[in-house]
């Protein structure tokens, strides 16, 4: 058993309500990588932001839970050797699926879990996220529930149809699960194709889609029937065109790649949302970065010299997120 204020992480709780009450939002970053973890520290001690390190199953299976456990207990130390005295990492399990994977996170230092039971019935999702609550509780662990289903389609995370979370459902979810922060669905979705080119319009300058808005409408309603209560959005990307671009520039493949316009994440941001969830466009920024690196030095061959770039074009992403997008900027609390 090990306990995350040991590794130095910390629980959500305190800056989600300082994100609430500052109409910002916190960075969830996903990684999988030493170079991902790497510029997430270093983005979030450049900008002084607290931030979230998430670990999906996927990562999990792919680069061993125990290491990356490790790795976040290396950032910590990493961002206070890059001159942060006090940061704000927390260590966040993304997607659970089972009461057992969240509790084998929590006795592993993790500082936050996710139950994600929103392709359940309702009264089972309700069942087995209060279980997480009750267990999680007992380490001051903190715990997301979800509620309404984001399309899109992951490695670990697949749904073709989206529906939308039900306003008159919250209050009742998150008073009989106890759960400390509630990811619902407003038209956000996972992974690099979040629309399909007949839900959007094209515009007639670029060609480019340009996606259906967010439903904002739901958010609000949402806010009022539950008042300061913590939000996350999940399936975030921008899906940034220019990495898209590069990407098929140089040997790739991903026509009519769409994502969240980022001014739809900014006023969301000034919100009850307080966690956004963003990992496509780190795999984009890496993957364009790699891409013109290797096509341009055909005979470079050793992976620090085109990670060097990759790891680079991450940090700058994850800082424009922080800063131009999210707001948390300057939000640590010491
Ligand atoms: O929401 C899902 C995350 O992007 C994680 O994706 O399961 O492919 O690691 P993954
Ligand atoms: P994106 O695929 O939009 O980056 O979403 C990530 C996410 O929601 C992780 O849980
Ligand atoms: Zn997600």
């Amino acid at each position: 058993m090990v306990n995350y204020k040991d590794l130095g992480l910390v629980n959500t709780r305190e800056m989600f309500k300082r994100a609430v009450a500052g109409g910002y939002a916190i960075p969830a970053f996903n990684f999988n990588t030493m170079e991902q973890m790497q510029a997430i520290v270093m983005a979030a001690v450049e900008t002084k932001s607290p931030v979230i390190m998430q670990v999906s199953r996927g990562a999990r299976k792919y680069a061993n839970p125990t290491i990356l456990r490790y790795m976040a207990e290396g950032a910590v130390a990493y961002a206070k050797e890059l001159g942060c005295a006090n940061p704000e990492i927390v260590l966040h399990l993304d997607h659970g699926d089972s009461f057992e994977t969240c509790k084998d996170c929590i006795d592993t230092g993790f500082s936050s879990v996710m139950f994600d039971g929103s392709s359940l019935p309702y009264e089972e999702n309700i069942a087995i996220t209060k279980k997480v609550v009750d267990y999680a509780h007992q380490f001051d662990v903190t715990v997301e529930a979800e509620l309404g289903v984001l399309a899109g389609v992951e490695d670990e995370v697949a749904s073709e149809e989206s529906h939308y979370t039900k306003p008159e459902e919250v209050i009742d979810f998150a008073t009989r699960t106890g759960c400390d922060s509630l990811a619902i669905s407003i038209g956000t979705s996972h992974g690099a194709y979040k629309f399909t080119p007949e839900q959007c319009t094209r515009d007639p300058k670029t060609g480019k889609l340009v996606p259906p808005p967010l439903a904002f409408d739901i958010l609000h309603e949402i806010e009022k029937k539950l008042p300061g209560f913590p939000i996350v959005l999940h399936g975030s990307s921008s899906v940034p065109q220019d990495c898209v671009d590069t990407i098929n520039e140089f040997g790739g493949k991903l026509p009519d790649a769409v994502g969240i316009p980022e001014e739809q994440l900014r006023e969301a941001s000034k919100s009850a949302v307080c966690k956004i969830n963003i990992d496509s466009d780190s795999r984009l920024a890496m993957t364009a970065a790699i891409r013109k690196y290797l096509a341009e030095n055909p005979g470079h061959f050793d992976p620090r010299q085109y990670l060097t770039p990759a790891r680079d074009a991450m940090k700058q992403m994850y800082i424009h997120k922080i800063v131009d997008v999210l707001g948390s900027d300057g939000k640590l609390a010491k």
